[in-house]
C-alpha cells in the first residue's frame, strides 16, 4: 500500500513566526516520513487582502526556503508555489459553480476578516475557502494538518467534494477524495506575547506580539523582555487566570525539547526575572540552526529555483490529472 498523501500550505504574507513553526511546520517535519507530502506556498491566497506587489515574489521564496530550513526533506515532500500550477485557479472556478453562496457567507474567518476590511472586501476574500478546497482536492489528499482556525475550511472542502461527487460522480467512483484532518499533538498552540488569550498571528499589528523565525538574537531578547507577564510568585501551567504564564512555559517546553513535567519542576519557584533569560536563550538556540540553513539557502538562489521547478512539475502532473477528471465529469469537451 502506498503512503497516505498530506497537503498543506502557508501564505507568503509576512514572516513565519514561532507559532507557525511550533504549531505547524515542526509537526509536518516530525511526521513527514510516514506520508507522501505536498507543501505549497499559497501566493494566490495572499492577494485576497491588500498586498504589496514589491515583496510578493520575495516573500514567496522566503517561505519556500524556510520550509527547507525547518527540515522539510525533499525525499518525502514536494515543495511548490500555488500560482505556478494553474490548475489551482482553474479548479477553484469550477468548484465555485457547485458551491452555494451561503456556505461561504457563513465562514467565521470571512466574517472576521471582512469586518476589518469594511467597504473594500474583495470577492476573492469570500472565495478564499473554495481556492483552498481546490488546493486540497487537486491532490486527492488523504490528510490535511489543520489548526483550530482552519477546521471549518476543511469541513467546507469535504462538503464541496461530497456535493460534487453526488451531483457529477458515478455511484461507485467518486471524482474527488474527501480529506481528513490531521490533528496535531497537544500543547502546540502558541499564543501572542502581548495577550496570552490570542493566537500568535502574522496579522497582529504589534511586532512585539510574535517572534519571527528570522528575528536576530537581540530582537528575540527584546521581545521576550517586553512580553506580558503577571504578578503571582512561581510559574505554572494550566492556570486559567494566567494565560501568559501558560503560554511562555509552553514555548519554553517546545523550544527546549523538555517535557511538561520537567519544565513545571524547573520553573515552579522561578520569578519572571529569572525565567525570561532562560526562555530567551532556549529560543535563540532553537532558531539558530534554522536561520543558518535559511541564510545558506539564500546564498544559492539557483538551488531553490530548482526545487520549485521540480515541485511544480510533480505537482502539475497530479493536479492536471484531477482537473481533467473534474472537467470530464462536468461534461466538458477536452481540447484535442
Ligand atoms: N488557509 C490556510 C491558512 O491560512 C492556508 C491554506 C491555503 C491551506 N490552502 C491550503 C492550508 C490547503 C492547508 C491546505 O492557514
Amino acid at each position: 500500500m502506498g503512503k497516505k498523501r498530506v497537503l498543506s500550505g502557508v501564505q507568503p504574507t509576512g514572516n513565519l513566526h514561532l507559532g507557525n513553526y511550533l504549531g505547524a511546520i515542526r509537526n509536518w517535519v516530525a511526521g513527514q516520513s510516514e506520508y507522501e507530502n505536498f507543501f505549497c506556498v499559497v501566493d494566490l491566497h495572499a492577494i485576497t487582502v491588500p498586498h504589496n506587489p514589491e515583496s510578493l515574489a520575495e516573500d514567496t521564496y522566503t517561505i519556500a526556503a524556510l520550509y527547507l530550513a525547518c527540515g522539510i526533506d525533499l525525499a518525502h515532500a514536494t515543495i511548490f508555489v500555488q500560482s505556478h500550477v494553474s490548475a489551482h485557479s482553474e479548479l477553484a472556478w469550477l468548484l465555485n459553480c457547485v458551491t452555494p453562496l451561503n456556505w461561504l457567507q457563513d465562514m467565521i474567518q470571512f466574517k472576521e476578516k471582512a469586518v476589518k476590511q469594511g467597504e473594500n472586501v474583495s470577492t476573492g476574500l469570500l472565495d478564499y475557502p473554495v481556492l483552498m478546497a481546490a488546493d486540497i482536492l487537486l491532490y486527492q489528499a488523504d490528510k490535511v494538518p489543520v489548526g483550530e482556525d482552519q477546521k471549518q475550511h476543511l469541513e467546507l472542502t469535504r462538503d464541496i467534494a461530497a456535493r460534487f461527487n453526488h451531483q457529477f460522480g458515478k455511484k461507485k467512483e467518486p471524482v474527488l477524495k474527501l480529506p481528513e484532518p490531521l490533528i496535531r499533538g497537544e500543547g502546540a498552540r502558541v499564543m501572542s506575547l502581548t495577550d496570552g488569550t490570542k493566537k500568535m498571528s502574522k496579522s497582529d499589528p504589534s511586532e512585539l506580539s510574535r517572534i519571527n523565525l528570522l528575528d536576530s538574537p537581540d530582537t528575540i531578547a527584546k521581545k521576550i523582555k517586553r512580553c506580558k507577564t503577571d504578578l503571582p510568585k512561581g510559574l505554572v501551567f494550566d492556570d486559567p487566570e494566567r494565560p501568559e504564564c501558560h503560554n511562555l512555559l509552553t514555548i519554553y517546553m517546545l523550544v527546549s525539547g523538555k517535557t511538561k513535567e520537567e519544565v513545571a519542576a524547573e520553573c515552579a519557584d522561578m520569578g519572571w526575572g529569572q525565567f525570561k533569560p532562560v526562555l530567551t536563550e532556549a529560543t535563540i538556540a532553537a532558531l539558530q540552526p534554522i536561520q543558518e540553513k535559511y541564510h545558506a539557502l539564500m546564498q544559492e538562489p539557483g538551488y531553490l529555483e530548482g526545487v520549485l521547478r521540480q515541485g511544480r512539475e510533480k505537482a502539475s502532473a497530479i493536479a492536471n490529472e484531477t482537473l481533467t477528471k473534474v472537467k470530464v465529469a462536468l461534461g466538458y469537451s477536452l481540447p484535442v
